[in-house]
């Protein structure tokens, strides 16, 4: 099989960022999503991307047409060139990643690793939805993908360690520092990151200080590159709270309990910038 070949299936901000890294590197890139408005939005993300970097010195300007060359849109799963790895980074639904991995399963050669970009959900369970759990691991990368240097790679209870040792090389090979971490709720950036997030909202929540000033505390006293509230903007309110929620039953601890005002503020679909409003206001 082609090793320079991998497919990346979901073409959010995540998929788009984590297709770009691997064009860079000189893998050829098959981007993967039903839906064809979405796969245009994401392409045009990566042409927008590359061009910056190219304009900032970080990439050579002569390669900027062959890196866009080599992501191709892709609708559907069972039309992927056969490839070593495939990346998910869909959603964050159990059911769906699910899904996905059983088609994937059914799709890729048997020698292909999966692996997921998922910031909570167990790995091991997703490996449990294939008949490769040895194949399955933890790939979760950073937003802005382009951008962040790491990479948690993750182990599932049955990962074996030739895929653990080929994932580490893959992720130093695109640039970025491999951290391994093992499958508990979280891992290790979001059960860190986002008690501190939650926390922040209930400072909010509780009228300790105003969300500028959150920030402010955070960014000046801590030299955080982000607010808190920023950040939580940045990422998605949903996907903070369904991060939380994974955490609060995933160590069954109070703890963890996602803020209310987070839970009323995703009800009322203020989900930070990209619905133009979260914990402040974006334009359109
Ligand atoms: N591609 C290329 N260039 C990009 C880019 C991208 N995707 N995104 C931003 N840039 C460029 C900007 O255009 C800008 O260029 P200029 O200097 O020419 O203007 C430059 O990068 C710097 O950006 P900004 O001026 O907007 O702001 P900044 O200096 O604050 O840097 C940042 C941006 C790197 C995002 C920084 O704010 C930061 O590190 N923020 C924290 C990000 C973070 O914590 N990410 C992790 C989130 S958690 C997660 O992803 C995991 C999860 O599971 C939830």
């Amino acid at each position: 099989m082609d090793q320079k070949q991998i497919a990346v299936v979901g073409g959010g901000t995540m998929g788009a960022g984590i297709a770009q890294v691997f064009a860079q590197s000189g893998y050829r890139v098959d981007l993967v999503d039903l839906n064809e408005e979405i796969l245009k939005r994401s392409i045009g993300r990566i042409e927008k991307s590359v061009r910056k970097l190219a304009e900032k010195g970080v990439l050579d300007p002569s390669k900027v047409d062959a890196v866009l060359s080599s992501v191709r849109p892709v609708p559907s799963v069972g039309k992927m060139a056969p490839s070593a790895l495939v990346v998910e980074a869909v959603p964050e639904h159990f059911e769906l990643k699910k899904k996905i991995f059983q088609e994937l399963d059914a799709a890729a050669p048997k020698e292909s690793i999966l692996a997921s970009n998922t910031s909570s959900i167990s790995i091991t369970e997703i490996a449990a939805a294939t008949k490769r759990p040895e194949k399955v691991i933890g790939m979760h990368f950073m937003n802005p993908v382009p951008l962040m240097k790491l990479v948690e790679v993750i182990r599932g209870i049955a990962t074996a360690d030739e895929t653990y040792e080929r994932v580490e090389a893959l992720t130093k090979e695109l640039g970025k520092t491999p951290v391994e971490v093992q499958d508990y709720p979280g891992f290790v950036s979001n059960r860190i990151l986002m008690p501190m997030i939650n926390e922040a909202i209930y400072a909010l929540m509780e009228g300790v200080a105003s969300a500028e000033d959150i920030d402010t505390v955070m960014k000046l006293g801590m030299n955080h590159p982000m607010g808190p509230l920023t950040l939580a903007d940045f990422i998605g309110l949903d996907v903070c709270l369904d991060i939380m929620e994974v955490l609060y039953s995933g160590f069954s601890d109070p703890k963890y309990r996602p803020c209310p005002l987070l839970k009323k503020m995703v009800r009322a679909g203020y989900l930070g910038r990209k619905s133009g409003r979260g914990f402040f206001e974006y334009g359109s």
